[in-house]
């Protein structure tokens, strides 16, 4: 079953064993939308833009002037409300609406627990609730920026974030840990979940689509941790990774052609290296008549193709019911009569299931794994099988791997911040008990500049026929392909200097 796929490697079967596969056009694939939104949480709240526009929620006033007997009441208040009401659907309402609910409820709670407050008092309360339950608090100005690529807060004293590859921390402080956690309470609830004591740590999503992941005390020691990875609307082209210098033009080109040409790609890279923005990229460049379906943890990729079915992983709910792991979509996907499978992140056992897909007939799937070098990731693919039970000698696994991959792509965040593409890398076969990988586009570091930035320089190997070049010339692409990688020669490169 996982011998070498077909014969594409033969020259002289090369078109024969690649028929095209023509799907029937179904009447119903109306096309999508240019950018399509990100699928709505279960009670939507206000874009962050409007919500910031609408009816100011008071600031949070300074630490110094409230007693420890307020903050007591508070969260004995708050306990209370949220026990009270659903936020989810209290996220759904306009804020005015949203805020008198909020009053009538509190004024309740506070009689049922005798506390003696004056009126100012309590509208005091009642407003630092509302700013934890309808606001994200000192988290709107980051959330409101777009030069942010991550958020990361600390407990209640440290807040990092990422710009332009660096991570920095800001002066944002949180009053106390439980504010910051009323605030995670308030995100995880817009998707229906809670984070408390008993289920310290969840994953959930902005309204905007960015990606959360929050790790509660006990588990943290101190206090809440909240990381948020925005989502870009706009992602970055390969274009625009040029104009960065990740990639050089004749590079991109090399990119193009294998996401045209139906080759098995992985996409290796660290945290936040540029994977799925890579991923992004190369599904640009497939052909519109193929049906596509992706799977994801947090739905991110932006196909603009008509015909893509769209799929996300769902955590246990409360109870510890309902998970749909990434492999239960994979193996689902393999009944869905798909071409290609695209697999967002891929990190546990359905690697076997994408590798299977792969060796099976849905030439050009893709996934991204992490992994800090194409050495590096063809282990974790190993281990990774290995996971998931399967009692296979290791030698099997190897052929398995080097029958479905083609080719490796390794995205890396560099120390200077900047994001490069370091490596296009073919997997080709074995070597005794070796899997034989050949690298056909790396770049090489030379130095640093006097900013401390890194200099380097993106190079072709000098392979001038790589292992994927019958499928190039298949679709017609190995003209554009030898100029590639020609332009990509050391010779080439230096002499362009
Ligand atoms: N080549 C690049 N140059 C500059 N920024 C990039 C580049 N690739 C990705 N980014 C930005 O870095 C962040 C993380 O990228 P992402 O693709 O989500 O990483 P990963 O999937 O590896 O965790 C995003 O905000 C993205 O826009
Ligand atoms: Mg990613």
């Amino acid at each position: 079953m996982f011998g070498k796929r077909g014969n594409e490697r033969a020259p002289s079967q090369g078109a024969a064993t690649m028929p095209r596969p023509a799907p029937p056009q179904p009447a119903s694939a109306s096309p999508r939308p240019a950018t399509p939104p990100p699928p709505a949480p279960s009670a939507p709240a206000a874009p962050a833009a409007t919500r910031t526009a609408a009816p100011p929620v008071p600031a949070p006033r300074p630490t110094a002037d409230k007693s420890p007997e307020y903050y007591d009441r508070k969260s004995q208040v708050f306990a209370a409300l949220i026990d009270t009401i659903d936020l989810s659907q209290l996220a759904g309402m306009e804020q005015e609406a949203a805020r008198e609910e909020i009053r009538d409820i509190v004024n309740d709670i506070i009689a049922i627990k005798n506390f003696a407050m004056s009126i100012a008092e309590q509208e005091e309360l009642l407003a630092d609730i509302c700013n934890d339950v309808l606001g994200y608090g000192p988290l709107e100005p980051l959330l409101a920026r777009d030069d942010i690529a991550d958020i990361m807060v600390n407990g209640s004293r440290q807040t990092f974030i990422e710009v332009n590859g660096k991570v920095e921390e800001t002066a944002i402080r949180f009053r106390d840990n439980q504010q910051l956690l009323n605030i995670c309470q308030r995100i995880v609830s817009q998707v229906g979940r809670r984070v408390d004591e008993t289920s310290p740590i969840c994953d959930a999503r902005l309204p905007d689509g960015s990606r959360v992941n929050v790790i509660a005390p006990p588990l943290a020691i101190d206090g809440a941790a909240l990381t948020i990875r925005k989502f870009k609307k706009d992602k970055l082209t390969l274009d625009q990774l040029v104009q960065y210098g990740s990639i050089t033009q004749p590079g991109a080109e090399i990119l193009q052609i294998i996401g045209r040409v139906r080759c098995n790609v992985v996409i290796s890279g660290g945290t936040g290296s540029g994977k799925t923005t890579l991923l992004n990229c190369l599904t640009r460049y497939i052909d519109e008549d193929e049906r596509i379906i992706t799977c994801e943890d947090s739905a991110e990729l932006q196909l603009q193709q008509p015909h893509v079915v769209r799929l996300e992983t769902r955590p246990p709910n409360i109870e510890g019911e309902g998970e749909i792991t990434m492999r239960d979509l994979v193996k689902n996907c393999l009944r869905m009569r798909p071409e290609r499978i695209i697999v967002g992140e891929v990190r546990g056992p359905e690697v076997f299931d994408l590798l299977q897909a792969m060796n099976t007939g849905h030439d050009g799937s893709m996934g991204t794994i992490h992994a800090n070098s194409p050495r590096e990731c063809l282990n974790r693919m190993e281990s990774m099988i290995a996971m998931g039970g399967y009692s296979l000698p290791s030698r099997t696994v190897k052929e398995i791997i080097t029958g479905s991959v083609d080719v490796i792509i390794q995205a890396t965040r560099l120390r200077d911040g900047s994001r490069r593409i370091t490596h296009i890398t073919e997997v080709i076969g074995m070597e005794g008990d070796v899997i034989t990988t050949q690298d056909l586009f790396v770049y090489n570091i030379v130095g640093e500049d006097a900013a401390g930035r890194i200099v380097g320089r993106h190079q072709s190997t000098g392979i001038g026929r790589p292992a994927f070049w019958d499928r190039a010339r298949y679709f017609n692409e190995e003209q554009r392909l030898a100029r590639a990688l020609d332009a990509s020669l050391p010779e080439a490169t230096e002499a362009a200097i």
